[in-house]
């Protein structure tokens, strides 16, 4: 009986070694690809992204630009912040600041903060590629995505802050990231930095991305950005909308490569996680688009690490005083706050404590 035991088992592991033995055989296979730049996923890069992604949901400003709040610890300490910015208006924020250990600067945008996910989930589907996208033939994606990076305080916010960083630290990577919208504004900052700082090494990874335009727009998009990774996560049902139709190829919206989905593997006690990375088409039928996209529990958590917000109420600041005399505020009550990076950079805990002494 034992001994029929250890057969089965022995079965078993061979059958997942089998199929993990094909799984590295994806893999390699599509390193050879003609073009000469490849997004290559790396997982360890992807742990501390999704982190950085994780802490743009936060609302408490003060912990967020003094880099102390809950999801500003592990991965991504020693982050410097160079400015949050805050579209009070739109309810979007977004901040960039360099992180030493990439060697890169990191820009984070935040998801929707609505009062419900199911609502914006729903609204999804229902999305239409309604503007075109400037420039390029055919290339059509949809507005309010488009405009929340393009029409709003967070892209002059986010140029300004790069630009000053580049003056800092001179040519260092560029990493754009996000969650769920924020994913798509990310993408949209990500080709923005392409053309505007042609020279400079520009990286997007985005998590539970939803799609943002049609097959010319991701078609240009993987040009100009290659260095682009678009992490999905089981059954996610955000980077399932809006729909991809296949019969009606001309007018469907249409993912940017390179998808790499992150989904389990086996039975009872012998499941085990599996990273596939996907083709180069952004709409690789192996990967995501194999299952059913019907959970919003998927989208909450990438690599075990919770997207969102912490507390599900509309949109809310917080400050402290302490730090209002880092903050710009415009006309609309738009926010940015912003470090002044004069070298040697100060260590702004040790700028807070001397403010902190003063009252
Ligand atoms: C993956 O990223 C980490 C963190 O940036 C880096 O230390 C490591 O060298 C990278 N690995 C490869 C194979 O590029
Ligand atoms: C940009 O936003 C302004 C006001 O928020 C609006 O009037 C304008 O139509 C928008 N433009 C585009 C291209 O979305």
């Amino acid at each position: 009986m034992e001994r029929r035991g250890w057969m089965i088992l022995a079965i078993i592991i061979g059958v997942i070694s089998f199929s993990s033995g094909r799984e590295l055989k994806v893999k390699v296979m599509h390193t050879h690809q003609p073009h000469h730049h490849i997004a290559t996923y790396n997982h360890t890069l992807a742990r501390i992204l999704v982190e950085y992604a994780s802490a743009a949901y936060l609302s408490d400003l003060t912990e967020l630009f003094t880099w102390t709040c809950s999801r500003c610890d592990d991965l991504t300490k020693g982050f410097e912040m160079i400015d949050l910015i805050v579209d009070v208006k739109c309810c979007l924020q977004a901040f960039v600041g360099v992180a030493r250990d990439l060697n890169a600067i990191v820009i984070a945008f935040r998801g929707t903060q609505g009062n419900s996910i199911q609502n914006w989930v729903e609204d999804l589907y229902w999305k239409q590629l309604d503007i075109d996208y400037p420039g390029i033939d055919n290339a059509m994606v949809h507005h309010g995505f488009y405009s929340a990076y393009y029409n709003t305080t967070l892209r002059p916010g986010v140029l300004n802050a790069v630009k000053k960083a580049i003056n800092l630290y001179g040519n260092i990577n560029i990493i754009s990231t996000g969650h769920s919208m924020g994913g798509a504004m990310a993408g949209f900052c990500g080709l923005d930095l392409s053309l505007e700082l042609a020279e400079q090494n520009v990286q997007v990874m985005t998590f539970g991305q939803p799609r943002i335009g049609n097959a010319a727009f991701a078609s240009y998009y993987s040009q100009v950005v290659p260095n682009t990774i678009r992490v999905t996560h089981g059954h996610d049902i955000v980077p399932h909308l809006p729909p991809y139709y296949s019969y009606f190829p001309q007018k469907t919206y249409h993912h940017f490569p390179r998808e790499v989905w992150l989904y389990t593997r086996g039975f009872g006690s012998f499941v085990y996680p599996v990273e596939k990375v996907c083709d180069n088409s952004g709409e690789d039928p192996t990967c995501s688009r194999s299952v059913a996209g019907n959970s919003i529990l998927d989208h909450l958590t990438y690599y075990g690490v919770q997207m969102g917000c912490e507390t599900s109420g509309t949109c809310r600041i917080v400050m402290d005083p302490r730090i209002s005399a880092f903050v710009q505020e415009d006309l609309d009550g738009n926010l940015v706050l912003s470090r002044d990076l004069s070298p040697p950079i100060l260590k702004l805990n040790t700028e807070l404590a001397d403010q902190g002494s003063s009252f």
